[in-house]
């Protein structure tokens, strides 16, 4: 059943596209922007020799023109795979993850087979350019052998069934050819990529490549699908202008590709977004001055006024997520009715919150609640008197 929806993913919209495998394989090379590192400035394009600068030195990234001597000619369909799969060559060596092998290891066969297809269709040029320029003891190819046993877990894409058929689409895309977390995920030691659909922002380049989560403000949570899929077509949208890095991959990638593949890769980038955005908005504090006085007269002889409480008999409410949490309702019910809390061993009655609804009114309630919610370091939305009201 898995394997089947992965099937139908990866063939989505191929129907509306070319026939022959190297044809199809040209697409694929494209979403997987090969020629953007495999092509020297000015250079024959896929007959490599370009730096690639990465934080351990430059690495260049060789021909993969079917040249015999100096590219892919020699190489069999199963050396193809396990290059881009494993990180092997067919000498045993392993390669450097500037390749981004780590997200290659995601794709079908049958795409993977239709990239070399067309790779193979390429005039031969001879570039025996390879290498790279990385400090000890990063030189050592050997030694990737433990990087490959601590960070590789080369696995398949296995679709969501419980999503749709586009959103899916995207997800083979993104986490797989278009190696979005390369530049997007924050890079861990020694230069280990993030798990693949984590793009939470990272640098490349000098450049920083922003979160594509559902933040409101560091994410697309307030872009369109429609403004994605602009911004990936054309490098601009009215929001932001793809310059550096992206500038590249707009023009080598993201503007090649179909309609239908954009609106699946914006699909799976709002959708894979964080929900909880509206609640851990900050918004502008009601009442802050009438909030902070009655809760210097009400509160602050318990609760301290620095919202650090008092160990063992005052929970503390600077930080506290109960005080954050996204739903007022647990904050306005102990305001109003009291509260007491858990009874332990240690504490056997447990000292008790007092009743205060007969004291405070709605408003007041409402405005020392959005007080402490914004008090301190804290971030959460404002409490309303209509709020406070039905908590009565
Ligand atoms: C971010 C830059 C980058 C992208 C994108 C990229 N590569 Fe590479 N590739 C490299 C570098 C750098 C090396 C050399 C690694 C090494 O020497 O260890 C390499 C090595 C290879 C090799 C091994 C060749 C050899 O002779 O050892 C193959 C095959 C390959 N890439 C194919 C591809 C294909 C196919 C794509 C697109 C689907 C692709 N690469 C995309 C940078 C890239
Ligand atoms: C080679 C590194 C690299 C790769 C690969 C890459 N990006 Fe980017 N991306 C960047 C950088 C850098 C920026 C910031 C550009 C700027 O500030 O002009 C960016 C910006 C963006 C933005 C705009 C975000 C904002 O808040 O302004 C979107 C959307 C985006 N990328 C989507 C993608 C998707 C989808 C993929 C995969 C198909 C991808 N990128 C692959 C480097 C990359
Ligand atoms: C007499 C001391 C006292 C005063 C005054 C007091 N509290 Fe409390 N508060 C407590 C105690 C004890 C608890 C823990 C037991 C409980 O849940 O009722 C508590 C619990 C809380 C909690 C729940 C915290 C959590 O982590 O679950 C909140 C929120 C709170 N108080 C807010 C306030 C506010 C706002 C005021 C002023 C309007 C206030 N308290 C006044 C003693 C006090």
């Amino acid at each position: 059943m898995l394997g089947l929806l992965a099937a139908l993913v990866a063939a989505a919209s191929d129907e509306t596209r070319a026939e022959t495998p190297a044809e199809r394989g040209r697409y694929l090379a494209t979403v997987g922007d090969c020629v953007a590192c495999h092509t020297a400035p000015g250079g024959t394009p896929f007959a490599g020799g370009r730096a690639i600068e990465t934080p351990f030195g430059p690495i260049i990234a060789p021909n993969l023109t079917p040249d015999r001597a100096s590219g892919l000619g020699a190489w069999s369909d199963a050396d193809f795979l396990r290059a881009l799969r494993r990180g092997l060559r067919p000498d045993g060596a392993r390669l450097y993850p500037a390749c981004p092998y780590v997200y290659f290891s995601a794709v079908r066969d049958e795409d993977l087979l239709a990239i070399r297809a067309f790779l193979a269709t390429l005039t031969p040029v001879a570039n025996p350019a390879r290498g790279a320029g990385f400090g000890f003891p990063f030189n050592l190819r050997p030694l990737m052998v433990f990087w490959d046993a601590l960070y590789f877990r080369p696995a398949p894409f296995v679709a969501d069934p419980g999503r749709s058929m586009a959103w899916n689409r995207g997800a083979y895309l993104v986490e797989g050819l278009g190696h979005c977390g390369a530049c997007h995920g924050a890079k861990g030691a020694l230069g280990a990529d993030p798990e693949p659909g984590v793009l939470g922002g990272g640098r490349v380049r000098g450049w920083f490549a922003p979160d594509l989560g559902g933040d409101p403000r560091a994410g697309l949570g307030g872009w369109s699908l429609d403004d994605i899929e602009r911004y990936l077509a054309t490098g601009s949208n009215g929001r932001a202008l793809a310059a550096g890095p992206m500038a590249e991959v707009v023009e080598n990638s993201t503007a090649r590709l179909t309609m239908a593949d954009l609106r699946a890769i914006a699909l799976y980038l709002k959708q894979d977004a964080p929900l909880s955005q509206p609640a851990a908005a900050p918004s502008p504090v009601p009442n802050g001055r009438i909030g902070a006085a009655i809760y210097a007269d009400a509160c602050a002889a318990c609760h301290r006024a620095n919202g650090e409480g008092v160990p063992g008999l005052f929970p503390r409410l600077a930080g506290s997520s109960a005080v954050q949490s996204a739903r007022p309702d647990t904050l306005i019910t102990v305001v109003l009715h009291g509260g007491r809390a858990a009874a332990t061993g240690a504490a056997p009655t447990g000292p008790a919150m007092p009743a205060l609804g007969w004291r405070l009114d709605d408003a007041s309630v409402a405005a020392v609640l959005t007080y402490i919610r914004s008090a301190w370091g804290n971030e959460a939305a404002p409490v309303s008197s209509e709020a406070v009201r039905r908590g009565r």
